[in-house]
């Protein structure tokens, strides 16, 4: 990679300022519910300590446009499961600038770890923070000697903590969290091993247009599901009954279906049924018999089938999205066919974009069979569009 990471710093006895992805999802009550990007970040973390480091992190959690927004968005709770998987203090200062943030951090020894508060709290007061104000990043960067980016999630937008602080240090370095992300996707996007074979599930064909697009001028074959398919069906002339579907992008279907043609790999099969829920009767139906008053739910076993036995060729699979409604039970044998598939290829390099299906491969225990497992949501689709992400852009070039 022709990035600088924190393997080609001197950080001893630095103060690096660490920007990490910590937006995690919290219940009622401000318990984290997944800890994935907390865990993905230690190693960067660790190794910062082992080389003597004065560690800063910083994180953006949720979003925030007025005072009572701030309710449940502390970073408290995050910094406290960070000191329990380091086990060593992690200093909390509750604040995003001001005296007791300069003293803290002056007072750090080398290998000690602080964090301060959520960076989106600057967006009260004129969305400092997400429209990257220059004093804002200037100000964050004064407070230290190196800035040390592993945000991937983050990398997708051009905020003070990321590209505001890197635009005001003369040193800026990737983390290994951010390493690895631009490894598997970056390298995906530039030379994929071949045959590469994306799969394309959710909901709608609008949130991932611009991935489609561009996965269909590199990979060799992009099989889609979810409910995406039954507005691709519509647009085929199929009847699709009450299935989910985008009638304002059926045009856009047929450019995609034009544009993809053989590469586009599509469902045969589907369980349907006539309501939306989980205890209800449930039948296969071949693509060109659904019923009027029925929907689409899963793909169909003919489909799983199909679909396994042309990834079990890939060298290369990416995967976005799940191809059935998974969260029922009975309409989550698809999306669970897929990744157990995945997670049996042990030659093929196997990349889970962030969301829905990423947090079902970790909660179903495959995450260590699954080559790369990204922690970025927005930012992976962006990425897998092909577009250059700014969080990325800001980072030093190895000369
Ligand atoms: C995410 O969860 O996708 C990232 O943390 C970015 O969050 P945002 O969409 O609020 O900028």
């Amino acid at each position: 990679m022709s990035k600088k990471t924190i393997r080609d710093i001197n950080v001893t006895g630095k103060t690096v300022l660490v920007r990490v992805d910590f937006n995690v999802p919290m219940n009622d009550a401000g318990e984290i519910t997944d800890d994935n990007r907390i865990r993905q970040a230690l190693p960067t973390i660790q190794s910062l300590i082992e080389n003597n480091a004065k560690v800063v992190l910083f994180s953006h959690l949720g979003r925030v446009k007025t005072e009572a927004d701030k309710a449940g968005k502390s970073l408290k709770p995050v910094a406290e499961m960070l000191s329990e998987k380091l086990v060593r203090p992690v200093k909390f200062v509750p604040h995003t600038r001001g005296i007791e943030l300069e003293t803290a951090v002056a007072s750090l020894q080398a290998g000690d770890v602080m964090m301060f508060e959520n960076t989106r709290f600057e967006d009260i007061d004129g969305k400092k923070e997400s429209k990257n104000d220059p004093e804002l990043g200037r100000y964050w960067a004064s407070l230290g000697d190196v800035f040390v980016n592993d945000a991937f999630g983050t990398a997708h937008r051009e905020h003070a903590s990321n590209v505001g602080i890197a635009s005001n240090m003369s040193e800026v370095a990737a983390g290994l969290l951010l390493e690895k992300e631009i490894k598997f996707i970056g390298g995906t996007i530039e030379h994929p091993d071949r045959p590469f074979y994306a799969i394309l599930g959710g909901a709608k064909v609008s949130d991932k247009i611009g991935v489609i697009e561009n996965l269909l001028d590199i990979a060799d074959k992009v099989l889609i599901g979810g409910g995406m398919s039954y507005t691709f069906l519509k647009a085929q002339g199929y009847e699709i009954g009450t299935s989910i579907v985008e009638d304002d992008k059926l045009d856009l279907a047929k450019r995609l279906l034009e544009k993809g043609k053989d590469k586009l790999v599509f469902a045969d099969d589907f369980k349907v049924s006539k309501e939306f829920k989980n205890d209800t009767p449930i039948r296969v139906a071949d693509k060109d018999d659904i019923k009027p008053d029925e929907m689409g739910l899963d793909i169909g076993p003919k489909t799983l089938e199909h679909y396994q036995s042309l990834l079990k060729d890939a060298k290369t699979i990416v995967w976005n999205g799940p191809v059935g409604v998974f969260e029922m039970e009975n309409f989550a044998k698809g999306t669970l066919g897929i990744l157990e598939t995945l997670a049996s290829l042990k030659d093929t390099i196997t990349i889970l974009g962030g969301g829905d299906s990423a947090a079902a491969a970790i909660s179903l225990g495959y995450e260590d069979d699954i080559t790369h497992i990204s922690t970025g949501g927005g930012a992976s689709l962006e990425y897998f569009e092909g577009k250059v992400l700014p969080g990325i852009a800001a980072i030093d070039d190895l000369s």
